[in-house]
């Protein structure tokens, strides 16, 4: 970078993710004058496909650096001169952090103390580091019937994947206290939208219905999330990263608490009416229980309302009627997702830049 180009210069970590890239989409043409830089490994769930409005953008940069990988990371970091940074990069499916709990501690444990090490190190001359932490709701663990997730809930995760996100927090919280670090966290609920992984409940059960296959709900399926259009996160995260207090966190939610089975039940309305044919609903197949489910997740969104003025603007009635048309519009995106074809277009796009 010419020490002439004065632009902020933020870090995007697992940007060509679900959330990470439909923020890129978001940030990249609404902020012309900074400089972003999409640093992701691209894992299973990194899709550079997703990007490609913005690829050639001259406010734009991707770099294929592992966030586990200290130097690699430093070394971007110094090309860039980045002066802050935007956190998503993590392993993010909760099944998978059953079956395969190690990589979600080196990467959202591991990779967020490296992103905190280098972002300490940047301060250390007195050079100003904003570092916005992205994270869940899930670290709060599961609600009864009642109550709302705050700010102020105690941390009780019982996943491999909230757990990780949670000792993550921690550290968070930790270089502000100890080092000074100007941090933000943010805990939002679950997402739902263009370009998410069809591992996750909304997008399987779209792609399943599709196909004629069975809709696996688990146990009793009266599990309740509390389900956010991935824009109006997108929002928030833009809002809370240029205004958030530093030290501060916030909970971001849409109050929309709904049981896994109306959701799915929801999906298959809404694709007889578009496709036609059989009812889809008796696709629907009760199965196993994932151990360690949280029953119901609900957070109280006032303080970023009353802090921020930061409101959703989707009912979920629209973002899931939005979802289904979208992937319905982009089958060939689904269908390149489960036979790994997407992987090929880093190779074809970056492998000699
Ligand atoms: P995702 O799984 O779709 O994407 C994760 C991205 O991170 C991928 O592009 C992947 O390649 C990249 N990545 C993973 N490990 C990496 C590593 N070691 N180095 C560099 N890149 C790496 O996840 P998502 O749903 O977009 O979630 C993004 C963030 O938001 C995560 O931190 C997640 O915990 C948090 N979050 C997600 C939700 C949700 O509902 N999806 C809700 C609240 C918070
Ligand atoms: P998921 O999308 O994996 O998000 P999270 O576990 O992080 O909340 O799952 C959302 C809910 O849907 C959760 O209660 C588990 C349930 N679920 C099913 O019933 N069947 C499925 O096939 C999947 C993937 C999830």
């Amino acid at each position: 970078m010419s020490s002439q180009d004065s632009r902020k210069r933020i870090a995007v970590t697992g940007g060509a993710g679900f959330i990470g890239s439909n923020l890129l989409l978001h940030l990249v043409p609404r902020y012309p004058g900074y400089l972003f830089v999409n640093i992701d490994c691209l894992t299973y769930a990194g899709n550079m496909g997703n990007l490609t409005t913005i690829e050639t953008a001259e406010n734009y940069r991707f770099e294929k650096v592992d966030i586990c990988e200290f130097e690699a990371l430093r070394a971007c970091f110094d090309k860039y001169e980045i002066d802050s940074l935007i956190h998503l990069a993590a392993e993010s499916h909760v099944d998978r952090s059953i079956t395969g709990p190690a990589a979600f501690i080196s990467s959202n444990i591991g990779g967020t103390f490296n992103l905190l090490e280098l972002a300490r190190e940047r301060t250390a001359n007195g050079r100003p580091f904003r570092f916005h932490h992205v994270s869940t709701d899930e670290v709060f663990g599961s609600l009864g019937k009642t109550g709302y997730f705050t700010e102020q809930s105690a941390y009780r995760p019982n996943s491999p994947y909230s757990a990780s996100k949670a000792s993550a927090d921690h550290l968070v919280r930790a270089y502000h206290k100890t080092y000074g670090l100007e941090v933000v966290t943010t805990n939002c609920s679950n997402n739902y939208g263009p370009y998410q992984f069809p591992e996750k409940l909304i997008p399987l059960m779209i792609r399943n219905a599709i196909s004629g296959k069975p809709l696996p709900v688990y146990g009793d399926g009266k599990q309740i999330r509390d389900w956010l259009y991935v824009q109006d996160h997108c929002k928030a995260l833009d809002l809370v990263f240029h205004e958030g207090k530093a030290g501060e966190t916030y909970n971001i939610g849409g109050h929309n608490e709904i049981e896994n089975i109306e959701i799915v039940t929801s999906l298959c309305r809404i694709l007889d009416e578009i496709l036609g044919g059989e009812p889809r609903k008796k696709l629907i197949t009760f199965v196993k229980d994932r151990p360690g489910h949280d029953r119901r997740y609900a957070i109280d969104p006032t303080y970023i309302k009353e802090q921020l003025g930061w409101e959703p603007k989707h009912t979920f009635d629209e973002g899931l009627r939005k979802t289904v048309q979208w992937y319905l519009d982009n089958e060939a995106w689904m269908e390149s997702c489960t036979s790994g074809e997407y992987q090929k277009y880093y190779e074809t796009m970056y492998a000699n830049r």
